[in-house]
């Protein structure tokens, strides 16, 4: 039986979603759940981005054994040198060199010609193989670009040394019978021993189903996210494939390592460390997926849940969880339940996350969902520049709003006072006034509240974007008193951008 590997980029391609900031400690722990998950290479980072995405990358080396790291860059030397530099602890390494190969890239985005782009890459390949004998090579927007020239471009990477051939339908323009002959015209015409993988991102809604048209042409190898996160309207969801092709085993008949008990722990971590939620619907990870609201649905699945499952919560890992918490519960028993949820925290992080467990035990019942939320707090703050140090808030329905807000920022204690449309509004307006950037720079563009658990004693989670300068930032936090949670999340929006 054939095997598909999976090269999971929620930590690259999945980063890259409007909003979404992970920090290092964020990316470690993911990075751990996807080993566990079983992907077979885990796509860390882009090195030469950023400062923080070369040292999480460096990390997930060193912690990360089991599965390929590997780590994009341009096809330029200075981003090959660092991420190599970034990769070379790697049990298993792997240099990802990417460059576009249709026209409307080449000639608006590089403003080059065909012929130099074949060179960069040949170039790029060959100095990536001298450093690392794991080289990926993608032809960025090859679903748009001349056929000829693709071809030629494929043949001449190979021949410098790259032993992954990645095909991105990088604006998700194709639809699956298009895809999947492309996919297996270039296995026709490439030596056996090439991998080629397929790479689809989902613009009409397409990603899901190219990726398995790839499959039943030739591909071993399939780039995808959890929960389908990426830019714009996302990659290919990890979960969907895998399921397809565990589900309809009378259709696909192909081996995979991923154990699909995991599928459900760590799409709720990556939501949840992301601050992206799942659409209710979505196929797989959805909060709707096994529930049944008609009449005859549910007398169906009464008798026998197989009228209207054709996968079962089992499969997926979603159970109950085993060990309930009560504020009576030890830290041995805490900890227990953070490996439950895919968490792998050291002494001095459970210490943390036990003391607040046990503030909020003290005042209400807490669940799995509250857990995850006190380890993102955590998290959160770990890498924060502004800290909130204390708030008064003045209001009423005859008076506008006034906020005193206290943050603490590298070391320093600053307090500003505003006036605002309501409690939230003051207090945000403070903090902009506290943050330095000027007021028509920074927009929230979305806030939003809701209980995380039921009950009136529930857990209050806070969700901001705010837009500052151009690019997005999600920032959310949780209290059992909202207001709290509203300017803790508004400050973990800002603590992204002024990492
Ligand atoms: O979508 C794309 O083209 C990519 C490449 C960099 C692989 O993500
Ligand atoms: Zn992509």
């Amino acid at each position: 039986m054939d095997k598909i590997l999976f090269l999971d980029t929620t930590l690259r391609d999945g980063e890259q979603t409007p909003g979404a900031v992970l920090n290092r400690l964020h990316k470690v722990e993911i990075a751990r759940q996807l080993d566990r998950l079983g992907v077979d290479i885990i796509e860390a980072g882009f090195p030469a981005s950023s400062n923080g995405n070369f040292q999480a990358v460096k990390e997930i080396t060193q912690i990360v054994r089991r599965p390929v790291i590997a780590a994009l860059a341009r096809a330029v030397e200075d981003d090959i040198l660092s991420a190599w530099e970034a990769l070379k602890e790697a049990e298993r390494p792997r240099i990802h060199v990417f460059i576009a190969s249709s026209d409307i890239h080449i000639k608006y985005k590089y403003h080059s010609t065909r012929r130099e782009i074949l060179k960069r890459a040949v170039d790029a390949v060959s100095f990536a193989k001298s450093l690392c004998g794991d080289v990926e090579f993608s032809p960025e927007d090859a679903s748009r670009s001349d056929l000829e020239f693709l071809y030629e471009l494929l043949e001449a990477v190979i021949k410098a040394g790259a032993t992954v051939i990645n095909i991105p339908d990088t604006v998700g323009y194709s639809v699956p019978d298009e895809y999947g002959a492309l996919i297996k015209n270039i296995i026709k015409n490439i030596p056996d021993n090439v991998i080629v993988s397929a790479h689809c991102h989902d613009d009409l809604g397409n990603a899901v189903s190219n990726s398995l048209a790839a499959i039943q042409n030739g591909a071993r190898q399939i780039e995808c996210t959890v929960n389908g996160i990426g830019e714009r309207a996302g990659n290919a969801s990890l979960e969907e494939i895998v399921m397809n092709l565990n589900a309809r085993r009378d259709y696909f008949d192909f081996e995979t390592s991923i154990d699909t008990t995991e599928i459900s722990r760590t799409s709720r971590m990556v939501s949840s460390l992301m601050g992206i939620g799942v659409p209710p619907n979505k196929a797989v990870v959805g909060a709707n997926v096994f529930t049944h609201e008609s009449g005859i649905h549910q007398h169906g699945v009464l008798n026998d849940r197989r009228t209207y499952e054709i996968i079962t919560p089992e499969s997926i890992g979603l159970t109950t969880g085993k060990l309930p918490l009560s504020k009576l519960s030890g830290r041995h028993a805490f900890n227990e339940k953070l490996k439950e949820l895919g968490y792998n925290l050291n002494n001095e992080a459970v210490d943390i996350c036990f003391k607040s467990f046990k503030d909020y035990a003290d005042r209400k019942s807490i669940t799995d969902e509250d857990i995850r939320a006190i380890v993102n707090e955590y998290m959160d703050t770990l890498e924060s520049v502004y800290e909130l140090v204390s708030f008064q808030i003045q209001s009423g329905n005859n008076m506008k709003a006034m906020a005193m807000v206290t943050l603490s920022c590298r070391g320093a204690q600053l307090s500003e006072a505003a006036l605002g449309d309501g409690p939230i509004d003051a207090a945000f307006n403070a903090i902009n006034r506290l943050s330095g950037v000027n007021n028509e720079d920074i927009k929230l563009e979305e806030y939003n509240i809701k209980a995380i658990t039921e009950g009136t004693d529930a857990l209050g989670e806070a969700r901001v974007k705010i837009n500052i300068g151009g690019a997005d930032y999600i920032g959310r936090s949780v209290s059992t008193d909202i207001i709290e949670a509203s300017i803790r999340s508004y400050i973990n929006a800002l603590n992204k951008w002024a990492l």
